[in-house]
């Protein structure tokens, strides 16, 4: 089979197109160092010829609602409409766990993944949405967007954490074997319930840093969500991938 993945040189769509090509499928990769921009479309439709499936695993790095809304719904849009005009049956996003109704502030995220899941489903091609919980890098992410010195202020936020190479092993499976007469919906979640701070904690220690991570409540009705446990997994969500504790010390064998 031919599939396209959109976002195939970020952390989750080379996983994706290294899972495809080793079971022998064709894949094409829709990035800008690709030399295709999808928040323009420029290039796509020729991209897409031949295609079959579609998977979605973009992202941006603002967080400013009005951003990520555009970005998601142009990105998704042009995927819809040239996946449509090319003929490909089957298109496979990645979303998040427990996004709905969430947004804003340091969440301005979910509302372009909102815009993403309704744009996607608002089109002529099937779609499969895979809502995943966070993964387990997520710890060390924050570490490395927001920890400048010794104390890093952290959300008092429960969390499923997943490991991303499960994640991978989902969408794949959905590019090639979701069914194509009905919208896909599938939750997908890693095996514990913890807090964020704990994942911080553990991953810097792992890492050899000194970090003193200090639990916050952030302000408002999006933040409150949160903290009652609304990103772990959904009733009915299966759960994939080992556990957080096994996912460092792959990545950190000596830590
Ligand atoms: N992190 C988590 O815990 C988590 C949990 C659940 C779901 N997710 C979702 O997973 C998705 C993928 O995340 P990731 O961490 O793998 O992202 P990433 O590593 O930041 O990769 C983003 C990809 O998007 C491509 N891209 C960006 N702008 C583009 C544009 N204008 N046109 C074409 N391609 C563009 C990038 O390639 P170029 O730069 O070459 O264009 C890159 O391949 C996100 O949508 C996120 O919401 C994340």
């Amino acid at each position: 089979m031919r599939v396209a993945v959109a976002g195939g040189t970020g952390l989750v769509g080379t996983k994706v197109v290294d899972r495809l090509r080793a079971q022998g499928h064709e894949t094409v990769v829709l990035s800008r160092s690709e030399g295709i921009d999808l928040t323009t479309g420029d290039g796509l439709a020729a991209a897409l010829d031949g295609v079959t499936s579609i998977v979605d695993a973009t992202s941006l790095e603002s967080t400013k609602p009005a951003d990520t809304v555009a970005f998601f719904s142009a990105v998704a849009g042009h995927l819809q409409r040239e996946g449509a005009a090319a003929g490909v049956r089957r298109i496979v996003t990645l979303s998040i766990v427990g996004i709905d109704g969430l947004g804003g502030g340091p969440f301005g995220h979910y509302d372009g993944k909102r815009a993403q899941e309704a744009t996607t489903e608002a089109g002529e091609v099937p779609t499969a949405i895979l809502r995943a919980t966070q993964f387990h890098g997520f710890a060390g992410q924050l570490i490395d967007w927001m920890a400048k010195g010794p104390l890093l202020p952290c959300p008092t936020q429960p969390v499923q954490t997943v490991d991303v190479d499960a994640v991978a092993d989902e969408l794949v499976a959905l590019a090639l074997e979701a069914p194509v007469d009905q919208h896909v919906h599938k939750d997908v979640a890693g095996p514990e319930k913890r807090l964020l701070a704990d994942l911080v904690r553990a991953t810097a220690k792992a890492r050899g840093r000194r970090l003193w991570v200090l639990p916050v409540w952030l302000p408002g009705a999006t933040a409150r969500r949160v903290r009652q446990g609304v990103l772990q997994a959904s009733p009915g969500a299966k759960v994939i991938g080992g556990t957080f504790e096994e996912w460092l010390a792959r990545e950190h064998p000596t830590g």
